[in-house]
């Protein structure tokens, strides 16, 4: 099997290389990335060279991804503009990547008779009331908030249209937030931790009530694979762990893992259209396809992932500045 992963130079898209590299390790990955400020080739260093090559090219790029989808039997794209922030800020790049570069895939698939499976976010659907007894399904109606989800909307509609019309065979998973190694620093759970490695507050979003529903990255590869190889063409399935935690429980649990008290918690400008909440229900993935997460432990899970970024400082230092100048200039 030839898979080819793009954006697999990311914080997810690499986690899935490194999930893949030991769970099947008969297949061959190529890993197609344009490297933007977000990707990072290190993610995926140390891998064998003769099971693990890279294409640097722009989804974008019509010739590129054209030849690069011939070369292989599957495609799982994850390659995305993927910060909300950085999307009120500046749309176009999210729009030319998201949508357009999903179409480029989407015409290089037809073309060549290939499996694509769409890698999208639970962030679709908009946002759930704190106290909404419903989950996001599978049905939910689309209502995305920002620049960002409405464009990884956009890109989940041209895969059904190129499923319905044309009757490639792709599928389709929208997953909640990721937490885990590689995660770039612009994030909210690096982005905590590294400040207080740099000694720094955390910045927290308005009173921090937005619920997330946090999964471990190695989680959401698991659930890609599964769908990969198990799933129902032209379907789409959710992905999520049942972890449902406000901001401010998560702040405060990083301050207690790092050993910090409430003095370095500063309350920051919110973001502009702010998502209350999101909620999984990932049912129809756990019985049709008989997935389960295994980092059911959050506070496990987050440790991990403090001890990686304490461990990790040369990784993700070079981001720092530059990530934090960035939010200086948007007031959080
Ligand atoms: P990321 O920003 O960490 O990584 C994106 C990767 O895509 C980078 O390696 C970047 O270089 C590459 N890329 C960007 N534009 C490209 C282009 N035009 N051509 C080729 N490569 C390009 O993102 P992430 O958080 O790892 O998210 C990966 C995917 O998972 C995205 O599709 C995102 O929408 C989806 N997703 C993310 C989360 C989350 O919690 N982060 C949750 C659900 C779904
Ligand atoms: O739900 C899936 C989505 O999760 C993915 O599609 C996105 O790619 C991914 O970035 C993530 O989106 P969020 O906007 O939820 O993630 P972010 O890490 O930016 O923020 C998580 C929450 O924390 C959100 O409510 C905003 C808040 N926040 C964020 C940052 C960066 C803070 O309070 N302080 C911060 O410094």
């Amino acid at each position: 099997m030839n898979i080819l992963v793009t954006g697999g130079a990311g914080f997810i898209g690499s986690n899935f290389v490194h999930y893949l590299y030991n769970a099947r390790p008969d297949w061959h990955i190529t890993v197609y990335d344009a490297l933007t400020y977000a990707g990072n080739k290190a993610n995926i260093a140390g891998l064998d060279a003769s099971r693990v090559s890279f294409i640097h090219a722009n989804i974008c790029d019509e010739a590129a991804i054209d030849a690069a989808v011939a070369d292989c039997d599957v495609v799982v794209h994850y390659a995305a503009e993927s910060h909300n922030d950085n999307s009120l800020h500046s749309p176009w790049p999210f729009v030319e990547t998201n949508i357009i570069g999903t179409y480029r895939i989407l015409e290089a698939i037809r073309k060549h008779s290939k499996r694509l499976h769409h890698v999208s976010t639970d962030e679709v659907y908009g946002d759930l009331e704190l106290d909404d007894p419903a989950k996001f399904t599978p049905d939910t109606p689309y209502n995305p908030s920002s620049p960002y989800s409405s464009s990884k909307a956009a890109s989940d509609h041209l895969v059904r249209a190129w499923v319905r019309s044309f009757g490639i065979q792709a599928t389709i998973s929208n997953c909640s937030n990721n937490y885990g190694p590689y995660q770039h620093v612009e994030k909210m759970i690096p982005r905590q931790v590294t400040n207080i490695l740099s000694g720094q507050k955390l910045k927290l979003y308005g009173a921090g009530e937005n619920v997330r529903d946090w999964i471990h990255t190695e989680d959401h590869s698991s659930g890609v694979l599964a769908i990969l190889e198990k799933g129902r063409i032209g379907e789409t399935y959710l992905i999520g762990a049942d972890g449902e935690k406000n901001n401010l429980e998560v702040f405060n649990m990083i301050l207690r893992l790092m050993g910090k008290d409430q003095s370095w918690l500063e309350h920051v400008n919110d973001r502009p259209g702010h998502d209350m909440r999101y909620a999984i229900d990932s049912s129809k993935l756990r019985q049709e396809l008989g997935w389960e997460p295994k980092y059911t432990d959050f506070t496990a899970g987050l440790q991990a992932t403090i001890d990686w970024y304490t461990e990790n400082q040369a990784w993700w230092q070079p981001q720092k500045d530059e990530t934090e100048a960035k939010y200086q200039e948007l007031g959080r």
